[in-house]
C-alpha cells in the first residue's frame, strides 16, 4: 500500500512511525513532514491548505491511502476532497469535524445525545455574555467558539477575570473564532484523554493518556500544545474507562450518524473525571499531540491495519493489541515557548538515542545539509517504554540529558501525578 500522512508534527512523526512497520507500507510519504519523518519516509514539500494540489500530488504517485493528522486539514474539509478523488482517507468529513471546530456544535450535541458535560450558555453578543457570567459567579470558563489554536479558553477564578475574557472574546482577539462564546460551569477534577477510534457505527476504545498542557514544572505557568505526556493514565481505571465509552463516545456517535453526519476517525475526549463521574470538556478530531507519541509506542499490532479499518468501517473485526508497558514522553521546546522563541539553532546528540525502548520523535526539526536544527516551538519528543511511569520517565529523561541543546528546554516533571500514585501503597 502507498501511504501519505499529512503534517508535520511529532504525532505525524509518530504516525509514519509506526505505519513503517507494517509489512503492508509499501511506500510513505509525509506532507510536509519534518527531521525525522525525512529519515524513514519521503517528505513532499506541497502545502496542505491547498487541497487540490495534495490530491493531485496523492493521484499523480497513485497513493491508496491518506492519514490526516492535525485538527486544521480536518475541519478544512481535506478527507472530503480526499474521498471526492476516490482515495480512502482516515479522517473525518467537514461536517463531522465540526465536533472540534465549533464549541456550541459539541454543546449541542451533548444535549441531544444526553452526554454529560459542564452546564453552559451560549453567546453572540457581549451584553448577553458578561450578564450570564455575572449571575453564575466564579470560577467560571470562557471559550471562544471556534479554533483557537488552544489559546480560546480562560479559567477565570474571579468575575473580573470572566468579564476581561468575554471582552477580549468580542474585541475581536481570537477573530471569527471569538465572535460566539460558550461559557460554562468550572469542573472540579483531574483530566484525562480517551481516545476512541469510530468508523460511524463502531468504536474502539484506546488506552488512556495524560497530558501536561502547562508550560512550567508543577503545572505552572500559559498552556501549551502538550508539554509531555504519558499513558496509561491511572485515573482512568477500566471502569471509568468503560463508563466514558458508554455515556459520552457511544451515544454521541450514534446521534451523529442519525443526524446523517457520521463520525469516521479518531474521537478525542477530553475528559473530567468528577465526583459526578466523567464529563466531556470537549472533542478533538485528531489523535493528540503528543499523547499520540505514547500510545504509537505502546501499540504492538500493526498501525496501518488498524487505521485502514477505521477508514474503510470494519473496525468491528479488530480488535489492537497493546503493550502492558508505560509510556512516557517529554517534549522538548525552544526557549521562550510557547510565547516567542527563535528557529535554527543546532541540536546536537539526537542522532543513535533510538533503542529498543526509547523513540526521539521530531516536531519542528528540519535537516539542512545534515545538521539537525530547531523549526518550531515544540522540537522533539524524546519518547520511552517502561514496566511503570517512573521507569519510562528515568529511562526518557536519561536520554533528554545526552541531548546538546542550549537554546531548549523541558519539564522535569513530567509523569508525576502518576508516579506519586505508583509510590503510594495501595
Ligand atoms: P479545552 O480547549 O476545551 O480543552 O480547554 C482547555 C483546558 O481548559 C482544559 O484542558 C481544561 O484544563 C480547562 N477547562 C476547559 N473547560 C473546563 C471546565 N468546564 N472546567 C474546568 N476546566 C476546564
Ligand atoms: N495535547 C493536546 C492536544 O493535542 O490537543
Amino acid at each position: 500500500m502507498r501511504i501519505l500522512v499529512i503534517g508535520s508534527g511529532g504525532r505525524e512523526h509518530a504516525l509514519a512511525w509506526a505505519i513503517a512497520k507494517s509489512p503492508r507500507c509499501e511506500k510513505l510519504y509525509v506532507m510536509p513532514g519534518n527531521g525525522g519523518t525525512g529519515a524513514i519516509a519521503e517528505n513532499v514539500a506541497i502545502d496542505i491548505t491547498d487541497h487540490a494540489a495534495v490530491v493531485g500530488f496523492a493521484l499523480a504517485n497513485a497513493v491508496d491511502f491518506v492519514v490526516i493528522g492535525p485538527d486544521a486539514p480536518a475541519v478544512a474539509g481535506l478527507g472530503d476532497d480526499v474521498r471526492a478523488a476516490g482515495i480512502l482517507c482516515f479522517g473525518p468529513s467537514k461536517a463531522a469535524a465540526q465536533l472540534e471546530g465549533s464549541k456550541a456544535f459539541t454543546k449541542e450535541l451533548c444535549d441531544e445525545a444526553g452526554v454529560p458535560t459542564a452546564a453552559y450558555g451560549r453567546f453572540d453578543n457581549e451584553a448577553g455574555a458578561l450578564a450570564y457570567v455575572r449571575e453564575r459567579g466564579a470560577p467560571i470558563v470562557i471559550k471562544a467558539d471556534g479554533l483557537a489554536a488552544g489559546k480560546g479558553v480562560t479559567v477565570a477564578m474571579s468575575i473580573e477575570e470572566a468579564e476581561d475574557s468575554v471582552r477580549d472574546c468580542f474585541s475581536g482577539a481570537f477573530g471569527d473564532s471569538g465572535s460566539t462564546v460558550v461559557i460554562e460551569d468550572y469542573l472540579e477534577g483531574e483530566e484525562a484523554s480517551l481516545f476512541a477510534l469510530c468508523d460511524g457505527e463502531s468504536v474502539v476504545m484506546l488506552p488512556s493518556a495524560q497530558d501536561h498542557k502547562r508550560v512550567w514544572d508543577g503545572d505552572r505557568g500559559p498552556n501549551t500544545g502538550g508539554m509531555g505526556a504519558y499513558s496509561p493514565a491511572p485515573v482512568m481505571t477500566p471502569e471509568m474507562t468503560a463508563r466514558v465509552e458508554n455515556e459520552i463516545i457511544l451515544p454521541s456517535i450514534r446521534r451523529m450518524a442519525e443526524r446523517g453526519t457520521p463520525f469516521t476517525g479518531v474521537l478525542f475526549a477530553g475528559i473530567m473525571v468528577t465526583a459526578g463521574g466523567p464529563k466531556l470538556i470537549e472533542y478533538n478530531v485528531r489523535f493528540g499531540d503528543p499523547e499520540c507519541q505514547v500510545l504509537m509506542l505502546r501499540l504492538q499490532s500493526d498501525a496501518l491495519d488498524l487505521l485502514e479499518a477505521t477508514a474503510r468501517g470494519t473496525l468491528s473485526a479488530v480488535k489492537p493489541v497493546f503493550s502492558d508497558d508505560a509510556a512516557l514522553t517529554v517534549v522538548l521546546a525552544a526557549k521562550g515557548y510557547p510565547v516567542s522563541f527563535e528557529k535554527g539553532s543546532e541540536i546536537r546528540g539526537v542522532d543513535g538515542l533510538d533503542g529498543e525502548n526509547l523513540v526521539v520523535f521530531h516536531a519542528g526539526t528540519f535537516r539542512p545539509d545534515g545538521k539537525l536544527l530547531a523549526n518550531g516551538g515544540r522540537v522533539l519528543d524524546v519518547t520511552a517504554l517502561g514496566r511503570t511511569v517512573a521507569e519510562a520517565r528515568d529511562r526518557a529523561y536519561a536520554a533528554v540529558d545526552k541531548i546538546d541543546w542550549p537554546e531548549g528546554f523541558c519539564r522535569r516533571d513530567i509523569g508525576w501525578r502518576a508516579v506519586a500514585r505508583e509510590l503510594k501503597p495501595v
